[in-house]
């Protein structure tokens, strides 16, 4: 494999110097790029979009010929695991995901399949060779799985919701269950990221979109405890080179001590922490990523500027910050502001790194 031409993503996320702070951005590649929606339509639906992996490397190009992204992530979704599991994932414009057949009393969850990444999921590991390929070198490509919990929401839910309720019911009636359905998907998102590992991305981030909704002492047990399984399960380096993992529970800013202590890599911020304390709890134990508020982006070019020059000056001197916002860039951006962000990120931040 060619080596990397820009690995301040690998470098940042390691506690390793760099020149200038890297960016990337969740949800890069989607709606509020024109060039996406015109894919996506002459995809049909998302999911098509996510099974061809000629499209899915197409529209995870997309944003890096646009803008000086120090990073690539794998154009999929979370709920690839349970679609695979055969819960019948349909995603329709302005409806959010959908499953046909939720998984909520014992029997289902004991009948659950374990998929063989390489077969039920294969169209992601081509998707990862591919963009492998397609990339050459130019910037580390990142894999990405859901966290045990936020997958186990979906599939009870049936659909995404405001509070999980039923999710939740589950959890308080019969925690047994629900434990044995976050084991059986610790098995398969282990299995899935070491195949993307093994397919090439560079580093890995698990999204605990909704651990945030949970009690402190439920989220130690239903999701942290099942994050930190995944952690101690994945292949850490591979050639020589270390793959980063980032955990990133979104409302999970009183715990971070707890998620630095699984032995993650880096952990994800959302926008309610200040990275500066985060800094100063997590210290050298791990590296940090975000935190900026996505509707941000929505101000003119000169305010968000000045909210990137603030996120990196309560980030401080020195390394191990990979900015990025605190959730996904939302349909209604103008990529103009995106693209300011970035240049933003890489001009102010040379101070902090000589
Ligand atoms: O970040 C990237 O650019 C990589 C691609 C990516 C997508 N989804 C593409 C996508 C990633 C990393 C995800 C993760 C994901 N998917 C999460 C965790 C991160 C988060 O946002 O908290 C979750 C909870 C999902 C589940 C999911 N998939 C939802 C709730 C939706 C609907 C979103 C909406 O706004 O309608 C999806 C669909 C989806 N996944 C879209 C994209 C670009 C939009 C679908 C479309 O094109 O119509």
């Amino acid at each position: 494999m060619v080596p990397l031409k820009n690995d301040r993503l690998i470098r940042a996320l390691l506690r390793k110097p760099v020149d200038r702070t890297p960016i990337w951005i969740m949800r890069q590649a989607g709606r509020y790029l024109p060039e996406y929606r015109a894919t996506r339509k002459r995809a049909g639906d998302f999911m098509t979009l996510c099974k061809s992996p000629e499209m899915a490397c197409e529209v995870t190009l997309q944003p890096l010929e646009r803008f000086a992204l120090d990073a690539a992530i794998l154009f999929s979704d979370i709920l690839t695991i349970p679609d695979a599991m055969g819960l019948g994932l349909t995603i329709n414009e302005g409806e959010g995901p959908r499953f046909a057949h939720p998984v909520r009393r014992r029997v289902e969850i004991e009948a659950l399949p374990l998929p063989d990444p390489e077969i039920e999921l294969r169209y992601v590991m081509d998707a990862v060779r591919l963009i492998r390929r397609e990339l050459d070198g130019r910037v580390p490509l990142i894999g990405f799985s859901g966290s045990p919990w936020t997958l186990a929401s979906y599939m009870v839910e049936g659909r995404g919701s405001r509070d999980f309720a039923i999710t939740k019911t589950l959890l308080y009636d019969d925690p047994q269950a629900l434990r044995q359905l976050l084991a059986t998907v610790t098995r398969s998102v282990t299995d899935y990221l070491n195949a993307q590992i093994s397919a090439g991305v560079q580093a890995v981030m698990i999204f605990d979109t909704w651990g945030g909704l949970l009690t402190a002492r439920a989220y130690e047990h239903f999701s942290l405890a099942y994050m930190q399984q995944i952690v101690d399960g994945l292949v850490r380096e591979i050639d020589g080179n270390r793959i980063p993992v980032v955990l990133f529970t979104k409302g999970g800013g009183q715990w971070l001590e707890r998620i630095a202590d699984t032995g993650c890599d880096a952990i994800g911020l959302d926008w309610t922490v200040d990275i500066g304390d985060a800094r100063h709890r997590v210290g050298d134990r791990a590296a940090l990523q975000g935190n900026m508020d996505p509707s941000v982006l929505h101000a003119a070019p000169e305010r968000i500027r000045e909210e990137a020059g603030a996120i990196l000056d309560r980030f401080g001197h020195g390394t191990g910050h990979v900015f990025n916002l605190g959730h996904g860039v939302t349909p209604t951006i103008d990529p103009d502001h995106v693209g300011s962000l970035i240049d933003a990120v890489h001009e102010l931040s040379i101070p902090y790194h000589q």
